[in-house]
């Protein structure tokens, strides 16, 4: 496996299965009431956050005090950022403290290439700009196959803002390397125009492609993106994009429904569909914690689990 985790492209099949296989593993760690292990004992991990999140922070975090890390949680808001530090002098500076692996989220797609030139410890994508974020795409494969078994041939749905989203770009290279079908719909102006070179279809009809998915992934609409008018209105959007009870009602009845949060409870996805029995939107965020110990793990080379 490479030294980072940067996109879900640079994965091979065997790299993303060895993932997906050591993550169900460690899933056996994370039931137990001691949930600790002493994998990463005196390694040091950076959490670089320059750009909001919840989830993703609170799980890497979690992922490597499970493996007995040290954590560093750096956030840009309250650091020498808002002074106006740049990237290159924030890195040099971790790189001063012997950080083992950097966790990195920004707003520009390709800021952990950059990094990965100026330190010598693993990079591990969190989310770039409107780029990619591998982990949340592992840790969506991780909940498929825990929910449908294998995914080779699975059919899979994406929905919604794929222009400004790096949990579609980074899902769809990696489902299509575990040999998954993946379609994206949306409206054509929240489609970027390089779509047409991704390995997937494309539909602009959610109700026709629903009774054919085994899964079915909204996304969020990202508003704090958005510089212009992609749609008429959120009512317009909602009637044609948005799974809603109907839309909900013409799926298998074994497929399931993923978002990778924050949800818009209403707009992309109905309140009831969000909390039904069908849905793994807690699983994911459970799963989360798991992909990243598996990750964190792979790349810093502990030895065994
Ligand atoms: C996503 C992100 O930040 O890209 N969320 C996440 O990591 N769980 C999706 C989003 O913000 O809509």
């Amino acid at each position: 496996m490479n030294r980072h985790l940067i996109s879900a492209g640079d994965l091979a099949k065997d790299d993303a299965l060895l993932i997906l296989d050591t993550a169900e593993e460690l899933a056996r760690v994370s039931e137990r009431s001691i949930k600790k292990l002493p994998t990463l004992r005196g390694r040091t991990v950076v959490n670089l956050f320059f750009e909001d999140s919840t989830r993703t922070r609170i799980s890497f975090e979690a992922a490597a005090k499970r493996l007995s890390a040290d954590v560093i949680n750096f956030s840009a808001k309250g650091s020498s950022v808002s002074k106006g530090e740049s990237l290159k002098d924030t890195a040099l500076t971790l790189e001063a403290m012997g950080a083992d692996a950097v966790v990195i989220r920004h707003s520009a797609s390709g800021a952990p290439y950059r990094l990965a030139t100026w330190v010598h410890g693993s990079v591990v994508n969190a989310g770039d700009g409107t780029h990619e974020h591998p982990t949340q795409a592992l840790l969506d494969a991780f909940s498929m196959r825990r929910r449908l078994g294998s995914l080779e041939g699975r059919k899979v749905t994406i929905v919604g803002d794929v222009l400004h989203s790096r949990v579609a770009r980074s899902n769809v290279l990696l489902l299509h390397t575990l040999g998954a079908e993946v379609t994206l719909v949306a409206p054509p102006t929240l489609l970027p125009v390089s779509v047409g070179a991704w390995p997937c279809e494309v539909s602009y009809d959610l109700d026709a492609v629903l009774p054919k998915s085994d899964a079915v992934m909204m996304l969020r609409v990202q508003k704090e993106r958005m510089n212009a008018a992609y749609f008429p209105s959120e009512r317009e959007y909602s009637r044609r994009y948005g799974l809603d009870r109907d839309r909900f009602a013409k799926l298998p009845d074994d497929a399931i429904v993923m978002h990778p949060g924050p949800m818009n409870r209403g707009m992309e996805i109905a309140a009831e569909v969000a909390d039904s029995a069908r849905s793994t939107i807690v699983e994911q965020v459970a799963n989360g914690v798991t992909i990243r110990m598996a990750v964190l793990y792979l790349l810093l080379g502990g030895e065994t689990a």
